[in-house]
């Protein structure tokens, strides 16, 4: 475990620069607004390590998957999630000298991310060759009100003796992602204007042809007359203002920046707009830019926060997670989605997993309004035409979402996740009961729930087959939410969540008969329903294969799971973990130990539909094999400890999630975030110590404050109310803040809320 970072409850500070460790800072201290983010690279030059990355929301690059072993149904592409034009780029020269943080002496040096309020900060002290001291003060923000606006100040002073400085603001288009085969670069150049007013550079992505222009204007202060000049090459437009800066005179730079793409303009009207955006965050000038991005923070801590009193670490670390969760997502485009690196990194192409059904929905649910996750869903039924297209390169009928995607088709390029983990289909069916249950917002359903039910059931119904011998339905040849087995038959979570989809359609089906058979009946008919296929749906689901160990009274895996080597985590060496970067892929493959919750992950989805006892053995038998290789593991066994009464266990694995980034916890972080299971991580306290379920229409809790806590609390959307729940040693506090009258259960006790209301529930 590493810490980079001081543990404060609004701040991420980087004490110090630690060269070794510059991209870890840097992915820590990445910035985004939804529309586009990057990680906390430095304004100026530097030449240490560093991972120069800036990402805008849907702009990707298909690259090649085709190899020598490319075989049909295999995906035409692997989405690379682009680094793209970096436009916070600032030149100092002090006295004919570039700064570079890599060379000068730093004497002191602090980088720090405000979460609060969305804003990168920088101060440092360097010494030239002739040990002249110059401070330093920078602050960026990605404006959360204007999506396409950026802006960065620079503020330098001499603190030993006047000195000529210059500043360069510049934007370059010359960039490459790191992860390119042979060095090849994703951007060209289509026109750039240089002056020393508004410069402009437009880009376009090669194949894809998203086009890009991103534009700058900048302010200066602090000096008589300095002197502007422009200039440009090849992808590149820069200003520079020079001038004599006196001792302790501060020479200060304001950057104005505006990014526009074609995914919201058309080609032809990109750079008016961006020039446009940008006079106008010129003209409103930083300090109001600056309180209209601040406010927009205010209002989502005010709705969103979790507060934990008594330990400083989770606090922090639980902040860090909701903060980059909204960092990356703000629900306003359903275009858009949740990348598990979001813009912190360029590791995993694609934006969208299973992840954000199955991790990222509880938490939009609950904390913002349900539109939020609506569009989250839609998200899904836009690409129910291209899953159809996918399922039937596969050969099957129905549809097949992909397990990563940009636009809706596949494009990963490891064929045994791609092809295999079938089970992301259930997870998108799931969201929409997830949804359902939690809003009560039925119409989805008709207007476009069932559509994607009626879709991925009929996939199912083509994937299982029917085995004669033991008359039953069997999945073969599958990849279950654990990674570190491939191509097993009869997966319990596959078998499990594909028999549930099918009997979930048929009652949603159901429903609309009773509330909406016209639509039902054009559904229907469009998508050529017969009563034959449904009827066939419901024999599967009755019919479909589970297996068990009953030797322990668990649920299986999948098949021949007893024949492996039957060893617990606690077998392993402590030196060989983890084990993706120590053993080799064979081994792990045939080894007994699970990347990530998998028979598990059924019994958190499907928890209503399984008994305590059964939670209990299966918890009891999975969790000693788990190696928690995946950071969207330790999150859901939590839950299921916390519901086990297994407290101190709960708190454990969700220590491991909470502050997986900040401490390092997985040795990767260094590539970017893991912004998925951060939203595990907020289920952990809200699902796992706060006991959240829905049920019956109705909101649960059943708190437990973990012992080393003195309390905790956060606020709920729920219904179109508001709640805020405060857990104490003796009690549940639950105040109802906005909306209608609310019956809520508490410790299996209801209580009835009015706004304005607020009740205690003991434990005891
Ligand atoms: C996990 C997958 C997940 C992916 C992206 C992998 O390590 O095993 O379940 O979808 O990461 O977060």
């Amino acid at each position: 475990m590493k810490r980079t970072c001081s543990v404060d409850p609004w701040l991420i500070t980087e004490e110090s620069l630690q060269p070794q460790d510059n991209r870890l800072a840097e992915s820590l201290m990445s910035l985004g607004n939804g529309h586009m983010g990057m990680r906390g690279n430095f304004e100026e030059e530097f030449s240490g390590d560093s991972l120069q990355g800036t990402y805008i929301a849907g702009i990707y690059y298909p690259d090649k998957t085709r190899v020598g072993w490319w075989k049909i149904g295999y995906p035409e592409y692997f989405a690379k999630v682009l680094n793209a034009p970096n436009f916070i780029g600032i030149r100092v020269n002090i006295d004919g000298r570039g700064v570079d943080l890599a060379h000068w002496q730093v004497l002191s040096f602090r980088r720090t991310l405000d979460m609060r309020r969305s804003l990168l900060t920088r101060t440092f002290t360097v010494a030239d060759e002739t040990g002249h001291r110059f401070s330093v003060e920078t602050t960026r923000f990605l404006s959360r009100k204007r999506r396409e606006v950026a802006a960065i100040r620079y503020a330098i002073r001499p603190l030993d003796q006047a000195a000529d400085i210059e500043l360069t603001p510049y934007l370059d288009g010359d960039v490459a992602n790191e992860d390119a085969n042979y060095g090849e670069k994703f951007w060209e150049l289509v026109n750039q204007s240089c002056t020393v007013d508004v410069s402009t550079l437009t880009m376009k992505t090669k194949k894809t042809e998203f086009f890009v222009t991103t534009a700058m204007n900048w302010s200066v202060t602090g000096v008589d007359n300095p002197s502007i000049t422009h200039r440009e090459h090849d992808k590149h437009v820069e200003n520079t203002v020079s001038s004599r800066v006196g001792q302790g005179q501060s020479l200060q730079l304001t950057k104005f920046v505006a990014v526009t793409t074609s995914r919201d303009w058309a080609i032809e009207e990109l750079d008016s707009a961006a020039e446009k955006r940008v006079r106008e965050a010129k003209d409103l000038g930083w300090d109001m830019l600056l309180d209209e991005h601040t406010n927009a923070w205010e209002r989502i801590w005010a709705d969103g926060d979790v507060a934990i009193m008594g330990d400083a670490e989770a606090q922090q670390g639980v902040r860090f997670n909701i903060f980059q969760l909204h960092q990356t997502y703000t629900g306003d485009d359903p275009r858009l989605n949740i990348g598990p690196k979001g813009f912190t990194g360029e590791k995993y192409g694609g934006s969208t997993y299973w992840d954000t059904e199955a991790y990222c929905l509880p938490f939009y649910l609950s904390t913002m309004d349900s539109s939020i996750a609506r569009n989250l869903l839609i998200y899904r039924h836009n690409h129910l035409e291209k899953a159809i297209e996918n399922a039937a390169k596969l050969g099957c009928r129905g549809a097949l979402y992909p397990m990563v995607t940009m636009n809706g088709e596949e494009s990963h390029n490891e064929w045994e996740i791609t092809f295999e983990e079938i089970h992301r289909n259930a997870a998108i069916s799931y969201a929409i009961f997830n949804y359902v249950r939690y809003t009560g917002d039925e119409e989805y359903l008709a207007e476009y729930g069932y559509d994607v039910l009626l879709e991925t059931s009929r996939y199912w119904a083509d994937r299982a087959h029917y085995q004669p011998r033991k008359d039953v339905y069997m999945i073969l040849g599958v990849t279950g939410p654990n990674e570190y087995e491939n191509n097993i038959n009869n997966n319990w979570y596959t078998n499990t969540m594909a028999a549930w989809n099918l009997r979930y359609t048929l009652d949603v089906r159901r429903y609309l008969e009773r509330h909406h058979p016209q639509r039902l009946k054009d559904i229907e008919t469009t998508r050529g329903l017969t009563a034959e296929e449904r009827q066939d749906w419901a024999t599967i689901k009755d019919k479909m294969y589970l297996p068990v160990i009953e030797e322990f009274g668990v649920f299986a895996q999948q098949d021949g799971f007893m024949d492996k080597e039957q060893l617990t985590v606690d077998d392993l060496p402590a030196e060989e973990r983890p084990l993706n970067q120590n053993w080799s892929w064979d081994r792990i493959l045939r080894s007994v130990f699970i990347k990530q919750a998998d028979v598990l992950q059924g019994l958190f989805f499907l928890n209503h539909e399984f008994d305590l006892e059964t939670k209990r053995r299966n918890f009891e038998f999975y969790e000693p094999r788990t190696v928690h290789e995946s950071s969207l593991s330790p999150c859901v066994h939590s839950i299921l400890a916390g519901e086990l009464g297994l407290e101190s266990k709960a708190y454990e694995l969700y220590l491991r999630t909470a502050r997986l980034d900040l401490d390092n916890y997985n040795n990767d972080t260094e590539d970017g975030l893991h912004i998925t299971s951060m939203a595990g991580s907020w289920m952990s306290i809200v699902y796992g110590f706060g006991g959240l379920r829905i049920h019956d229409d109705t909101l649960h809790l059943q708190p437990f404050l973990p012992t080393a806590w003195e309390g905790y609390s956060f606020k709920l959307v729920f219904r179109g109310r508001r709640l805020r729940v405060s857990v104490s040693r003796d009690a549940c506090h639950i105040g109802h803040e906005q909306g209608k009258p609310l019956d809520v259960s508490v410790h299996n006790c209801m209580v009835h809320l009015e706004q304005g209301q607020a009740t205690d529930v003991s434990h005891a």
